[in-house]
């Protein structure tokens, strides 16, 4: 079966070694899945499988057989960017912009665990209800993406801006 990469379908590498941002980056050349520590550590390649955030550095592409991938040059639908790119722009929330599309990935996969009711580490009941996305909950669950400019203000009024008030 194929692997789908924002809506299209593609083969699977004849390497089981190639890793999923390999794929993205160097045979369908989608360059906005960025290579950072190429170890899992800093978030800039982090995309989404079926609306899950993972880094597709420890990935291996030929594991999402058949599932379906959503990139940074995804996310954006009939030529309008997505209300987190926008508002990405609007506070100033990149510097070199390195960060910038694993920062963008990993938040709209958090905005779903937290419509999801999946708690954090920082979470204070584990069994409520719902969760609200405070500056705390957005440190803690954004943790996983770095950012090496002076972007971090403008990073989290971004995606303040369209989840602060996801709850359930
Ligand atoms: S490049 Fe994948 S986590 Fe850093
Ligand atoms: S904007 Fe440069 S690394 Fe984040």
């Amino acid at each position: 079966m194929p692997i789908v990469v924002n809506g299209r379908a593609v083969p699977l590498p004849n390497d089981p070694r190639v890793s999923l941002l390999d794929l993205l980056r160097e045979t369908l050349h989608l360059s906005g899945t960025k290579v950072g520590c190429n170890q899992g550590a800093c978030g800039a390649c982090t995309v989404l499988v079926e609306g899950e955030r993972i880094v597709s550095c420890l990935a291996l592409a030929v594991q999402y057989d058949g599932r379906s991938v959503t990139t940074i040059e995804g996310l954006a639908q009939g030529g309008a960017l997505h209300p987190l790119q926008q508002a990405f722009i609007d506070h100033d929330g990149f510097q070199c912009g390195y960060c910038t599309p694993g920062q963008i990935c990993s938040a709209v996969g958090m905005a779903a665990e937290i419509e999801a009711g999946i708690p954090s580490h920082v979470s204070d009941d584990l069994a409520q209800d719902g969760f609200v996305l405070t500056r705390d909950e957005l440190r803690e669950r954004m943790s996983g993406n770095l950012c090496r400019c002076g972007a971090h203000n403008g990073i989290v009024d971004a995606i303040l801006e369209i989840y602060g008030e996801t709850a359930r």
